[in-house]
């Protein structure tokens, strides 16, 4: 897997359109916005919530201490098996739906993450689900922990804005289609 843009990655986000939300993968500019909040230095569990192609994990692997442990959580069984071919013995991959965080973690022997990065299509996902994974990633995170995540519109925020201490929210033109990004603050 490399982080430059593939047309099969493309291919593959159209073919899963219902539950990938996109057509393209995230812009450089948006994954460098949505990590900005993270200290790479003291981090030493993340989380990735749909990592789909692998552009936001190729980042954040490139940036993580090598006593940081990343776990991807990715329900497309393509996209699983494209990100098992990453050699790196810091990376997890779990074919499994965001709302199993907790059990994912028991497994690992880890009590909580410091870091969620989502790159989930919530618009797309039923109410309840986004609402039980929200609460997942909230009950999930340490104290002073951060929820990043990004979407196209603000459908969510009300759904976010009651589970966190503090919501910062910025917004760059740099992607297709131009984005939200989300830092939670626990
Ligand atoms: C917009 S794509 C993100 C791809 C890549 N991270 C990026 O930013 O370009 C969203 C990903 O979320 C995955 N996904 C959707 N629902 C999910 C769920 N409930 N649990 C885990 N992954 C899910 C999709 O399969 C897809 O790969």
């Amino acid at each position: 897997m490399t982080a430059r843009f593939k047309f099969s990655d493309s291919i593959k986000l159209i073919k899963n359109i219902k539950t990938t939300g996109t057509i393209t993968p995230s812009s450089k500019n948006l994954v460098r916005r949505l990590l900005a909040p993270i200290d790479f230095a003291s981090a030493r569990c993340i989380v990735e919530l749909g990592p789909g192609n692998g552009c936001v994990t190729q980042s954040l692997l490139k940036r993580m201490s090598e006593d940081c442990v990343l776990i991807c959580l990715e329900v497309n069984n393509e996209f699983v098996a494209e990100l098992n071919r990453v050699e790196d013995s810091r990376l997890h991959v779990y074919n499994a739906c965001a709302s199993s965080i907790r059990e994912i973690l028991d497994e690992l022997n880890f009590v909580e993450v410091d870091y969620v990065v989502s790159s989930l299509p919530l618009s797309l996902i039923d109410d309840d689900v986004v609402k039980n994974i929200l609460v997942e990633v909230d009950s999930n995170l340490k104290k002073g922990g951060r929820f990043l995540q990004y979407q196209y519109s603000l459908a969510n925020y009300s759904d976010m804005k009651p589970v966190f201490r503090d919501i910062k929210l910025k917004f760059t033109f740099r992607n297709m289609p131009p984005a939200f990004v989300y830092e939670c603050i626990k």
